[in-house]
């Protein structure tokens, strides 16, 4: 009862705080918009003020919520989404300032929310922003001659191209594309809008007046080229603050000049190649179910780097015939193995991994029996032994990627020990280590069906027989 209470004391704070973080927001670019127009002795009177503040807490609120029911309201994410928000709408501020009012660099948020985000969560926030602009449009338009009507209509018009131009990116661009994909596909669409805003200024600019129609043109073209370039500036901060695991941070940490990728495969060789295979059949069986393949590559990349603290204690680095745990009692070896999770979770949260990548490390070998050492325990017990004690500590896998990981881990293990001669052996072998994990039930804290399980099974099988194929050959039917 205690509990329920205080939770939901936590949840009113919670919305409570959410609702003063975004009065605080719209007042930030209220002061923005005022500190600007009074330079040029425009002063607003309190109700317009008010009007537009309350406005722009509307829009932020319903943002809010829109990012809350796609699971994107934690705190970190409302963060960054409205850091960005800010950003881009401050930066529209600055060039309505300075008459660049076409040139607003609209379409930043587009690609930065476009790399990492819910594409409609990220489609909501752009249109929020841009209707945030169009009150800051309005702001600017007030008591002044600048803006004419005509002006007006082809700002709304910029407005519009931008709305069209933000969604293409968000849409066209995904977590799997590469620097240059980005470059060229951000490039076009930015191309072609600034074709678009020449054409429609002939139409919207009262009469049709070449230079207008070069200046919104050109200027639309320079804000979406000047939304690029910060894009690639800034993404690398963001990733860092926020700790995010965009397509391009992904690529980043799936790089071998990572300087823990080479301290492992400098202290842990044996561990490092087992690794590459395991990231091998992860990346297949990710794109097998729809899961992120780069990010499935480099969480398994990463999933034994707990490993490098003691890299003797596991067989595949036991090169020289020495192994530690013949001097040890099994209680002791088993700690000594499965710290190996904590461990890395420990490395990579110091580094500042994605925490996707921390939860493989921990969650690679759910809370499964060390089997080994367990059975060489219970031949020096007289009487029952019990199997807790000679377990990981979890928890299971909680996601599909973690849960193919957990399969790739052990299939690659268990290939190099049994050393299967031919597909068949190879995909009962796979199919034993399946249930057996599922025997243990350590699947029941992640979603994935059975139908993804045998997608995942194939994809292991098919990536093992390119990685032994030397050794296992495709035997139809006839045993040799
Ligand atoms: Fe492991
Ligand atoms: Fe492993």
């Amino acid at each position: 009862m205690d509990k329920l209470a205080s939770s939901q004391k936590r949840t009113v704070f919670q919305y409570l705080f959410t609702f003063l973080a975004l009065i605080a927001l719209s007042a930030i670019i209220i002061a923005c918009v005022v500190a600007f127009r009074s330079v040029s002795g425009v002063y607003f009177d309190l109700p317009t003020l008010f009007s537009a503040g309350f406005l722009i807490v509307v829009l932020l609120g319903v943002n809010y919520i829109v990012l809350r029911s796609y699971n994107r309201g934690d705190a970190v994410s409302s963060v960054f989404v409205f850091s960005v928000l800010l950003v881009t709408v401050v930066s529209s501020i600055v060039c309505l300032h300075f008459d660049y009012a076409y040139a607003v660099p609209l379409s930043f948020l587009a690609l930065l929310l476009g790399m990492d985000f819910h594409k409609k969560s990220a489609i909501v926030t752009h249109f929020t922003t841009i209707m945030i602009v169009a009150v800051c449009i309005v702001l600017f338009s007030y008591e002044s001659e600048a803006i004419l009507f005509s002006e007006l209509s082809l700002l709304i018009m910029v407005l519009v191209v931008n709305t069209v131009c933000g969604i293409l990116l968000i849409t066209m661009i995904g977590r799997y594309s590469s620097r240059l994909k980005v470059l060229f596909t951000s490039s076009f669409i930015v191309f072609v809008s600034g074709l678009i805003g020449f054409m429609s200024a002939a139409a919207l600019g009262g009469d049709p007046d070449i230079m207008q129609m070069i200046t919104v043109g050109v200027s639309i073209m320079a804000g979406g080229a000047i939304s690029i370039f910060a894009y690639f500036c800034m993404t690398p901060i963001f990733e860092r603050v926020f700790n995010l695991n965009t397509g391009l941070r992904l690529v980043e940490l799936c790089s071998f000049n990572q300087p823990l990728l080479k301290e492992l495969e400098e202290k842990a060789p044996g561990t490092f190649n087992h690794s590459l295979t395991v990231s091998n059949i992860a990346e297949r069986a990710a794109y097998a179910i729809g899961e992120d393949p780069r990010l499935a590559k480099a969480a398994a990349l990463y999933h034994d780097i707990g490993k490098i603290e003691n890299p003797e204690f596991f067989t595949e680095n036991q090169i020289d015939g020495y192994n530690p745990h013949d001097d040890l009692i099994p209680e002791v070896s088993v700690k000594m193995i499965t710290r190996h999770t904590e461990a890395g979770a420990k490395i990579l949260t110091s580094k500042g991994f994605p925490k996707e990548i921390i939860s493989a490390a921990v969650e690679h070998h759910g809370d499964s029996p060390v089997g080994y050492f367990y059975h060489k325990a219970q031949n020096i017990t007289e009487g029952t032994l019990e199997e807790k004690g000679y377990t990981y500590v979890g928890p299971k896998p909680q996601t599909k990627i973690n849960a193919i990981i957990m399969i790739a881990d052990i299939c690659e293990a268990a290939t190099r020990s049994v050393r299967p001669s031919t597909r068949e052996e190879l995909v009962e072998l796979v199919d034993k280590l399946v249930r057996q994990k599922m025997s243990e039930k350590q699947f029941d804290e992640c979603p994935i069906t059975m139908a993804e399980l045998t997608a995942v099974k194939g994809a292991v099988v098919n990536t093992l027989m390119g990685v032994h194929h030397e050794r296992i050959s495709y035997n139809f039917g006839n045993k040799k």
